[in-house]
């Protein structure tokens, strides 16, 4: 409570001197290239550029955000919780009333990259403009001749659920002073085309940094790059080649195979990444998915030190062992090795030993439902337990499978469970029948 409080006066604070900078700041070619982008648009639309625009509305994920559940495709209404109330994307169709039919590809580009308005007012970072910011003229041109080419939506855009003084757009000028670099992807010259071709993609359209670096109290981005962040009920792990976090031990086609149909010899994509892949990643090209891979496998990352594991004889792992035993095995196997593309292997596999094991209390707790792809239909399920283990039994189940065949993490604690129990809204365990 206290820190929020903080962060919301923080926020406000920097605002006068945010208005000053912020605005006398220089924008990019969104307002240099203005002759040639109203001559183009006088022009009829480029097949081309629209075919090359579809596919970089895929690597943004567009879509998957402005897109409600059973709504039509890029109309908005999809609601974004975020730790400051709910965000509501809106209608990007080319409606001239409730989408973006009056604005021009300028409008378009400093709202994408920038974060502004046609109205000029700021909008939220839940949109995700200081990943697009990254983002080429090219493939920006061509995105909006893909958006113009689609049949106008009418839907108005839902109103915000917003606090004080995030209710505020203005406040937005103090976060962008903060945590937004006005600039677009500069190319590091002794790196290969591959490897910025992977960068740009990564920092860029496929805005990954939006939930693998974790964020300060104000939402801004830490310099912990890609070295993995809770988020509301989940965890995305880190991604960097660190060894004990992180992809250290896949090679670069296991992390490609991930990213194309959702599974790997070890993990399965459910939740937020499975989303971003069954939208998203499962229709790059098999080049863009290489040097993405290439990319994130040339991160050193976190350095974190393997802790040592936990005594198989203890009292809590062989607690988990039995809850394991009974309740686990059929489906994560004898030895935790899982079952190749359906459930993921828990033995040696980075993503459960991260340090909080938010993303595994979920897991357990709610279910969740692998990805369903083109490369891999099955889209397994992961039942919740939530109803029928109590808190100490998770706890156990966690602590052991984060300590045995090769895993080495921190023990989940009862109270931990808890807390996520009443955050996710998850009832108490039900009494079995008889
Ligand atoms: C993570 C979710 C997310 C993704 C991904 C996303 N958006 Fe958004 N977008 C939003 C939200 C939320 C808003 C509204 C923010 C606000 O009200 O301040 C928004 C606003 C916008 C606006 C301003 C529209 C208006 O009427 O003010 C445009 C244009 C836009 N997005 C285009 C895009 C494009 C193009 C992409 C893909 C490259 C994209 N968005 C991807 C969440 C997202
Ligand atoms: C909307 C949030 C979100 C976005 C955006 C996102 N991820 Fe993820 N990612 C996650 C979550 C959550 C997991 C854990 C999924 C699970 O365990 O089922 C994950 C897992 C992964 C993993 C597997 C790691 C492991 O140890 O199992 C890889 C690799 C990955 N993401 C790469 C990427 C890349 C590359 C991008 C950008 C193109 C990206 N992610 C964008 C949330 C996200
Ligand atoms: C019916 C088969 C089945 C059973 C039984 C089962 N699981 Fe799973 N589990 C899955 C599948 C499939 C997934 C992948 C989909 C997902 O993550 O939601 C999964 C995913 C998970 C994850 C998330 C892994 C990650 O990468 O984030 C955890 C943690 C987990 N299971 C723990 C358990 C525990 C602990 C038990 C026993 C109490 C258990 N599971 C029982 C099938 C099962």
């Amino acid at each position: 409570m206290k820190n929020t409080i903080i962060a919301g006066l923080a926020i406000v604070a920097v605002v006068g001197v945010g208005t000053a900078l912020y605005l006398n700041g220089s924008t990019r070619a969104d307002d240099a290239g203005d002759n040639q982008i109203r001559a183009a648009e006088a022009s009829a639309p480029d097949p081309a550029a629209i075919q090359r625009g579809a596919y970089v509305a895929v690597q943004g994920d567009c879509a998957a955000c402005h897109t409600k559940p059973g709504g039509q495709a890029f109309a908005g209404g999809y609601g974004l919780q975020t730790p400051f109330g709910v965000i509501n994307s809106t209608n990007i169709t080319p409606d001239t009333d409730t989408g973006i039919g009056s604005w021009t590809e300028r409008d378009f580009m400093r709202a994408v990259r920038h974060g502004k308005r046609k109205d000029g007012q700021l909008l939220y970072p839940a949109m995700p403009y200081n990943a697009y910011v990254n983002m080429s003229d090219g493939d920006l041109h061509d995105l909006w001749a893909y958006l113009r080419s689609l049949a106008p939506v009418k839907q108005a855009p839902e109103p915000n659920t917003l606090g004080f003084p995030y209710n505020i757009r203005l406040a937005m000028l103090g976060w962008n002073l903060l945590f937004f670099k006005n600039a677009g992807y500069v190319a590091a010259p002794k790196q290969s085309a591959q490897w910025n071709r992977g960068r740009y993609l990564v920092d860029g359209a496929g805005h990954c940094a939006a939930c693998h670096t974790a964020k300060n109290a104000l939402g801004g981005d830490t310099s912990a790059y890609l070295q993995g962040a809770d988020l509301l009920g989940g965890h995305a792990p880190e991604i960097t080649n660190d060894p004990h976090l992180g992809l250290g031990h896949w090679s670069g086609e296991q992390i490609q195979q991930y990213l194309k149909v959702g599974s790997n010899h070890q993990a399965v994509a459910a939740g937020a990444m499975g989303e971003a892949v069954e939208h998203s990643t499962q229709y790059l090209n098999d080049a863009d998915l290489a040097s993405i891979a290439l990319y994130l496998k040339s991160l050193p990352g976190s350095g974190t030190q393997a802790p040592a594991a936990l005594s198989a004889n203890s009292p809590v792992m062989q607690r988990g062992a039995h809850v394991y035993e009974t309740h686990c095995m059929a489906c994560h196997n004898v030895q935790g090795e899982g079952i190749n593309g359906m459930v993921p292997a828990f033995a040696d596999n980075p993503g459960m030993r991260a340090s909080s094991g938010a993303g595994l209390i979920s897991a357990v707790l709610k279910g969740g439902r692998a990805a369903a792809t083109e490369g891999n239909v099955t889209a397994a399920g992961m039942p919740s337990f939530g109803w029928k283990l109590n808190d100490g039994d998770i706890a156990a189940v966690l602590t052991y499978v984060r300590n045995s065949w090769g895993n080495a993490a921190p023990g989940v604690s009862a109270q931990q469970v808890a807390k996520a129990r009443a955050a996710l809204e998850v009832g108490p365990v039900m009494a079995g029948p008889g």
